[in-house]
């Protein structure tokens, strides 16, 4: 057990933030026990450590990042989703079948994930098995919490980054079987790439993979109008995107799963988001610079689908879920302004639930401090922004948002353990 000092805030809903000024948290097996203005009689002798006016927040959660095309963020976006993978993505991550190459790599984007805000993360690796154990290894060691997927694509990409149909499922096996039981940390979703990259035949075998090892599933959804047109024409069969997932049971319901973007889902689209639990992950950067477009973000909270924040590097620059938010509100208001559709716009109180709690969801009690709650959190240190004495507890935390970097972080804990 231990207590820590100082201002903690958190989400309770998406409407709703909670500010504990100047108090201790109880945290016992990782996890929050409650909030103490004084410390508790019987527990004078724990450990405490006391971050004084720094102000506490949970750790933030990257609910979709393609962590081989670190390398190239920054880079070719003048382009949009289609032309952009042909040009920059896939030719990036044909270099994960060199391991010694996706080793420098991997680290570089292991060890900026772990000296920022996010503790947290649903992480698409490449098609390589052995360069994805790699990668889950490094997270592993940095006391990271992931879920990563071996990507699974077997058409319409270069011959270098495409995989047999055979070989696509029995390397996905082959990964499920080597890495199980090997992490505290880390844990493998399956991950066919979006529709246009896997066969019907591939979707098939995912999906008897899917039944026997019964883990999460994660891919991209309605993300380009030129993709959702050739997903129609690979699926004439389908009336939207999503069924298309959905008619090999890779979509919700039994399995947790994460689709990227949903930027033009259709209305009855949504509703099988709704229905089957299938949580959305809103990439505000990535949409801005691939031209996709603004996701309805506001619609889908009041239909009460579950949402969370994802960088989608390198279709999305920054690594940072801080800056998400910023792009959340900001995107949501040029919606309003653009469409002349009401209520479109996100306030400060939804975009912080969207990169804590409304993330944090899909891994379990985590992104708040609640009781029972992981204790995943961020200590920063505003002082650089200038004189803070005339701003509530929530303007500094609204600040932090726009303002931050890691320089501001002072210590970062993950599931009750200090990583930084
Ligand atoms: N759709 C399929 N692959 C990708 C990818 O790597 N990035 C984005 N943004 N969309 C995709
Ligand atoms: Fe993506």
């Amino acid at each position: 057990m231990k207590l820590i000092k100082g201002n903690f805030i958190y989400s309770i809903d998406k409407d709703n933030i909670e500010v504990k000024e100047n108090q201790y948290a109880l945290i016992k097996d990782g996890k929050i026990e409650g909030f103490y203005s004084e410390i508790p009689e019987n527990l004078e002798n724990i450990e405490i450590t006391d971050y004084k006016d720094n102000i506490i927040i949970p750790g933030l959660i990257d609910l979709h990042v393609h962590a081989p095309q670190y390398a190239f963020r920054g880079m070719g976006m003048d382009m949009q989703l289609l032309d952009w993978l042909n040009t920059y993505a896939f030719k990036e991550e044909g270099k994960y079948r060199d391991l010694e190459y996706a080793k420098k790599q991997y680290s570089k984007f292991v060890n900026d994930v772990k000296n920022s805000a996010t503790t947290r993360l649903s992480i698409f690796a490449t098609l390589h098995k052995e360069a994805t154990i790699m990668l889950m290894d490094l997270l592993e060691e940095a006391g990271i919490k992931a879920y990563v997927g071996k990507v699974n694509m077997d058409r319409n990409a270069p011959e270098f980054l495409t995989e047999d149909t055979e070989k696509s499922k029995e390397d996905t096996i082959d990964w499920l079987e080597e890495t199980k039981d090997r992490y505290e940390n880390i844990k493998p979703i399956l991950t066919p790439r979006f529709i246009p990259s896997c066969t019907n035949n591939l979707m098939t075998e995912i999906n008897k993979i899917n039944d026997k090892y019964n883990i999460p599933v994660q891919s991209h959804l309605s993300e380009n109008p030129s993709e959702i047109e050739w997903v129609a024409e690979l699926h004439p069969d389908t009336n939207n995107y999503a069924q298309a997932y959905d008619k090999y049971n890779l979509f919700g319901k039994e399995n947790k799963t994460i689709m990227a973007h949903c930027v033009h889902c259709p209305d009855d689209e949504l509703d099988l988001i709704k229905q089957n639990n299938v949580t959305i992950a809103h990439c505000p950067q990535s949409n801005a610079n691939l031209t996709s477009g603004i996701a309805p973000i506001k619609k889908m909270l009041g239909m009460g689908i579950e949402v969370g924040l994802g960088s989608d590097i390198a279709a999305g620059s920054s690594l940072s879920i801080f800056r998400a938010m910023s792009d959340a509100v900001q995107v949501s208001k040029l919606r309003e302004a653009m469409t002349g559709e009401a209520n479109q716009i996100l306030t400060l109180s939804e975009v912080f639930y969207l990169g804590t709690k409304g993330g944090g969801k899909f891994f379990g009690n985590v992104g708040s401090f609640g009781k029972g709650y992981e204790f995943d959190a961020v200590v920063l240190n505003d002082e650089s922004f200038g004189d803070n004495s005339n701003f509530t507890l929530k303007e500094r935390l609204e600040r932090i948002i726009y303002l931050s970097d890691d320089r501001n972080i002072v210590a970062k804990y993950v599931a009750g353990k200090k990583i930084i």
